[in-house]
């Protein structure tokens, strides 16, 4: 079309196809493309054939340059139109989109594992229980010796223990009581004087039932959510921090109908309507020992790929007291019994939220954290 005659046949269909452009025009670039298309010095459509009306006979050129003066008029009045309605909808500079919905803001939320702490400890608040903490730095007394466990004792080896490179002297403390009573108490005797300087990292949270104990007359009811360590490397279900919540609970007349009485309620709460059984097991600390099983929340039951097929999964070791473990902390085994038990707090969130890997806690990824309740 670009060299066609400027003939009164052209003129009209130029006219249509820019009335066809010009309707499809949606941003100030379209309308400038489009006015060099056909206004263009150089390669303008409308430009062309004003160039080139000298080809008409010379009779032909004053009402042929009519029309096509016409069409250009037009086409600039359009291209102005529509520039102007443009801008008219072009909000002024430095102006606010009052339309635009708000940002939403991004508001902190609790760690599932601390979710899974808070559960557990409301539940026992609510039974009565005392919530403590303990040192992570301890020594060999309280985390192995006093818990009956000697120091050839092969139960050692349950747990690979973290050792410090120099003991701590003084570092350990008792919730509750000033540092220098502690001290004062610890060194009643030389073996425990010895034990006062911390060595290691603690291997579980039993260490503070010692610590407790030694610091408190029974009746105790307690329980003590913390952190752990162990040499062990990261896998699916190893993390060498980990949590636990210790419990324990000492007194004339505690049986061990109060233990399954108390993990039935603990394991309701944070299960919701789930079986529990006790099934014989081996602690240095408690005779009997129980390990503690739900059935599982998953299949209820029947055998699925969580519980392993089995319907069950285990939760918790425990057991009663050991005498020997009321001797080495200074109360009478004759007159008082207890129960105690200790249980991962990753494992009853992988469990609870079905979360397979556990490093997944500790890693910090919104796109994970993001996934459990806000408060
Ligand atoms: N200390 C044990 C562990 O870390 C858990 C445990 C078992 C704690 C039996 C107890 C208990 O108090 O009675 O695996």
């Amino acid at each position: 079309m670009s060299d066609a005659l400027p003939s009164r046949d052209a003129v009209e269909t130029l006219r249509a196809a820019f009335g066809r452009r010009l309707a499809e025009a949606r941003t100030e670039a379209d309308l400038k493309s489009i006015h060099d298309e056909y206004l263009g010095r150089k390669a303008g459509v409308v430009t062309g054939l004003l160039k080139r009306l000298g080809t008409l006979p010379p009779d032909e050129r004053r009402a042929a340059g009519a029309l096509i003066n016409t069409l250009k008029q037009e086409v600039e009045a359009s291209l102005d139109e529509r520039r102007g309605a443009l801008a008219a909808t072009r909000p002024p500079a430095g102006a606010v989109d009052v339309t635009l919905s708000g940002r939403g803001l991004l508001s902190g939320r609790e760690h599932p594992l601390m979710l899974v702490r808070r559960q557990v400890e409301d539940a026992f608040a609510r039974m009565g229980y005392e919530v403590l903490e303990g040192p992570e730095v301890e020594d060999d007394f309280h985390n192995f010796e006093a818990l009956n466990m000697p120091a050839d004792h092969p139960a050692r080896d349950m747990q690979d223990t973290l050792y410090l490179s120099e003991p701590i002297a003084g570092a350990t403390w008792s919730s509750g009581r000033p540092a220098t009573d502690l001290g004062r108490e610890l060194h009643r005797s030389s073996r425990m004087a010895q034990a006062s300087a911390a060595t290691l990292l603690r291997t579980h949270t039993s260490a503070m039932q010692i610590r407790y104990m030694r610091a408190f007359p029974p009746p105790v009811r307690i329980i003590v959510p913390g952190r752990v360590y162990r040499r062990d490397n990261l896998d699916l279900t190893h993390t060498p921090m980990f949590q636990q919540i210790e419990g324990l609970v000492v007194g004339p007349d505690v049986t061990m109908a109060d233990l399954k009485g108390t993990f039935d309620v603990l394991l309701r709460e944070v299960f919701g309507d789930v079986r529990v059984r006790l099934r014989p097991s081996f602690f240095p600390y408690t005779e009997p020992s129980a390990e503690v099983d739900i059935s599982c929340h998953k299949c209820g039951g029947t055998g699925c790929p969580i519980c392993k097929q089995t319907g069950w999964l285990e939760i918790l070791g425990s057991g009663m007291v050991h005498p020997a473990v009321f001797e080495a902390v200074g109360y009478d085994p004759e007159q008082v019994t207890g129960f105690a038990f200790g249980v991962g707090i990753e494992r009853l969130a992988m469990l609870k939220y079905g979360v397979e890997d556990i490093r997944l806690f500790y890693e910090n990824d919104l796109r994970f954290l993001e996934q459990f309740p806000a408060p």
